[in-house]
Parts: structure tokens; sequence; C-alpha cells
């Protein structure tokens, strides 16, 4: 039995042309689907077969009769017979319509009757005695519920077996599953001067395939972020694709790659050049860190003779960008912490003299070097990296609490450290 629909409208003849054309009509005559426009005037049980009156109350329109739609609503049903129906007013009232609601349609019933309310819309008693649902195209308002039944027709009889060629012809489209489709091309390979993509020339269905799944992921994020929020990527695939699309968005800067490695004595001048202008770029900022000799010369070789001194090079551009001390030692002063620390004892790492040259301010480095840090002391089995910073630091702060580290109270290294003026420290913790 073809999925049926039947539409109560005031204007049959104009819907019956429209849904007469095309993919759904061609449907309709192959009798994969059988859709009816059936005239509610015709139903009328007074002599000017008027289908309207004023509202109680008073105010604007007119409104429909519940006796001639009722009479039109019972003569289909009962010309269709047990079946799995559902009547619908179109409201903009009603549940606003999407792929999902045409997909329940399509599943939970085999024929539909699609209510269409004109003037100022129909009597509420038709609604609450006869009516299932309401569906409304969109919160805007229309003239009547044609458009709207016209609209939720073709899309839910475009899902029934025999209406277009092949499944995937709907399940590739936008919305099928949460997606926008991908842009499509068809000949001439350059139309004013716009060339089709390269890849959809190669006849390598996989690459094809794989351009095609990112442009979806592309399209949606940009045109519906509201959707894409919404998405699970629950295959490895699109977890990549995803990382892709944001990797090639970043500025360039942001681009660079850096590649850790333990600290050498060749790499000494270099990394106090850094040094001196992380110093400055404190003294310009305001911040009273590092403004009186420390760290210095002895501090980095005393790292390095520790093995605890990590140089980062750009992998790009071939230079030195970034210094840091990952030291697995207990530090002296964070037992007297002015707060708790989130873990007890010491086994935790703790990450020292953060600097990065002055070109690679505003690139992922400073990540790099606190998740590199974080790799290593996990790999050593701490529990945890602990890193103080002056409370005016800025960029430091921020950066603990974006990589996801607890501030955990006020450190005094004036004890350990007689060379920093303000020797009040922010600590952090961030358990691995
Ligand atoms: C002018 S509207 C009546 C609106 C009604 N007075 C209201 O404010 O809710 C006339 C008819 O158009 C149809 N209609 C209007 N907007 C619609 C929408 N967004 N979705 C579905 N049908 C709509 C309904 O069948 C309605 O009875």
């Amino acid at each position: 039995m073809a999925y049926r629909i039947d539409i109560l409208t005031l204007f049959p003849q104009s819907m019956s042309a429209v849904l007469g054309e095309s993919i759904i009509g061609r449907a309709k005559k192959k009798g994969a689907v059988e859709i009816n426009c059936v005239q509610i005037r015709d139903y009328t049980e007074n002599r000017q077969m008027q289908v309207d009156d004023y509202p109680y109350g008073g105010g604007w329109g007119l409104v429909m009769m519940a006796q001639p739609l009722k009479s039109c609503l019972d003569d289909v049903l009962k010309k269709v017979g047990p079946r799995r129906s559902r009547v619908i007013y179109m409201s903009p009232q009603g549940r606003p319509f999407n792929q999902e609601e045409a997909k329940r349609l399509r599943r939970d019933y085999d024929h539909l009757v699609l209510v269409c309310g004109h003037y100022e819309g129909v009597d509420e008693r038709f609604i609450e005695e006869c009516v299932d649902e309401e569906i409304s195209l969109g919160d805007f308002v229309l003239t009547g519920g044609e458009i709207a039944a016209m609209a939720v027709a073709d899309c839910v009889c475009r899902m029934v077996p025999g209406v277009l060629a092949d499944e995937e012809c709907y399940t590739g489209e936008s919305h099928w599953d949460g997606l926008l489709e991908y842009p499509q091309y068809t000949r001439p390979e350059v139309w004013e001067g716009r060339a089709v993509p390269e890849v959809l020339l190669t006849g390598d269905h996989e690459k094809v395939r794989r351009w095609r799944r990112k442009k979806q992921l592309e399209r949606t994020l940009d045109k519906r972020p509201d959707m894409f929020e919404k998405l699970e990527f629950t295959s490895k695939e699109d977890r990549r694709l995803v990382e892709e699309i944001k990797y090639e968005r970043l500025p360039e800067k942001m681009k660079l790659r850096f590649e850790p490695r333990r600290a050498e004595e060749r790499d000494l001048e270099a990394i106090l050049r850094i040094m001196d202008e992380a110093k400055a770029y404190l003294r310009e900022s305001g911040v009273d860190q590092w403004q009186n000799g420390y760290p210095n010369r002895e501090a980095v070789l005393a790292d390095m003779a520790a093995g605890r001194g990590w140089v980062f090079d750009c992998v790009d551009d071939g230079c030195l960008a970034g210094y840091e001390c990952i030291s697995m030692e207990p530090e002296a002063c964070y037992p007297g912490i002015d707060g708790a620390w989130l873990t007890g004892g010491e086994n935790y790492a703790v990450i020292h003299r953060t600097m990065a040259a002055a070109k690679y301010r505003g690139t992922r480095l400073a990540t790099e070097m606190f998740s590199f840090a974080e790799e290593l002391a996990a790999g050593m089995g701490r529990a945890s990296v602990r890193v103080d910073t002056h409370r005016d630091n800025k960029p430091m702060n921020r950066l603990c609490e974006k990589r996801g580290y607890k501030y955990c109270g006020v450190v005094d290294i004036g004890a350990t450290n007689q060379t920093e003026g303000d020797p009040l420290r922010n600590g952090y913790e961030k358990l691995l």
C-alpha cells in the first residue's frame, strides 16, 4: 500500500498543480505515493457553502468553522480505512518542522492528513476534537497552511522507497545526519574564471569521498555553528578532519611547530639572549619578576648539569625559540604555601624559567612547553605538575588556567631566592 497524504484545503487545484510536477509528480504517477488535495468547501452544510465566520469576542478577520473541517476529515478517514493515520494541523503554533520530524512522520505512519487553515485560523474546538499534532514551518506567519503542507508532503514523500532513485539520494543530503551537504559542481569545468575543485576531476573515489566529508564538516561549522556544536564525532576520520580544519584556520604564527631537546652548552648564548628578551618584556609589562639578576647564566648552567634544562627549536625556521627547566626535585618553599596544594607529598614536577624569544610570542610555543613538561612528568610517574608565577604576569597566569592548572594559593619564594623584589607568587598545580 502506497504512503498516502490527504491535504485538506480551500485551494486544492493550485496545490495539485504544484504537487503534480517533477519528482513528486512522477512518483504519484508511478504509484509510489498517493497525494490527494481535498476541497473543504465541499463539506459545508449551508447553502452559501460558507467555510468561515466572524470570531466570537470580536476582532479582525474570519475563522474557519469546525463543521466543514470535521466532515471533510471524517470522509477522508472513512475512505482510507484502518491505517496508521496522523491528523496534523499546519500551524505557526506547532512544533517546528525539520528533517528529524519528517523521518518520524515517514517511519511511524503510512497516512498523513494535513489540515490547512486560512484567514485567522480555525475554530479551536476542531483542533481539540480532531487534531493529533500541530506542525509549524517555522517561527513566522503565512497566509494559509498550503505552503507548509506542501513542504511537509514533499519532504516526507522523497524518503518513501521508489520516489528517488536510491536511498543515498536523501541520506547523503543536508540535515540527514546533522551535517550540511558538500558543494556540488557540474559542467563546464571552468565558469566565469572559476574552476571546479581539482580533486573532483581526479577520478579517485576515496579522495573525493574524503574531500566531500571535510567540506560537509567545514560548511556546517561556518553556516550552522549551532548544528556543529551538537555533533558527536564518533569516527576517527571525522575527528581528524575537524583537527585539520581547525589547524588550517589558525593564523600563520600559530602553525609554527616546535621540537624539544635537552639544552646543551652550545645553546647557552641563545638561551641568555632569550632570557634578556623575557626580562625586558616583563619590565615593559610592569611585572616585578626577574628584574633583579635572576635567572642568570649560573641557573641555566645548573639546569643543564642536572639534565633539567630544555630548549625548543622552531622546526619551520630552525631557530632556538624557547627554554624551560623541568625539575623533578621538590621545591623548598612550596610546603609553606598560603593555601593548599592539590597533592600531599613530593611526587610532583615543577616548571621553572619558562621563556620564549620575542619573535615567538603569540605562537603555540608556551602551550607546547607546558604540554611537554606534563608528558615528561607523567612518563616519570609524577602525580602532578606545579608552577609558580608573579600575580601580575598575566600571560603566565592565563596559560596556567587555560591548561587546566588549579590556583592553590600564594607561595613566598623569598627564603630560597633573595634576588626578587616581590617574592610572592601564585602557586598552581595540575593533576596528571
Ligand atoms: C494567518 S495564519 C493564522 C495565524 C494565527 N492567527 C496565529 O496567530 O497563530 C492562517 C493559517 O496559515 C497557516 N500557517 C501560518 N503560518 C504557518 C506556519 N508557520 N506553519 C504552518 N502553517 C502556518 C495555518 O494553517 C493558519 O491557520
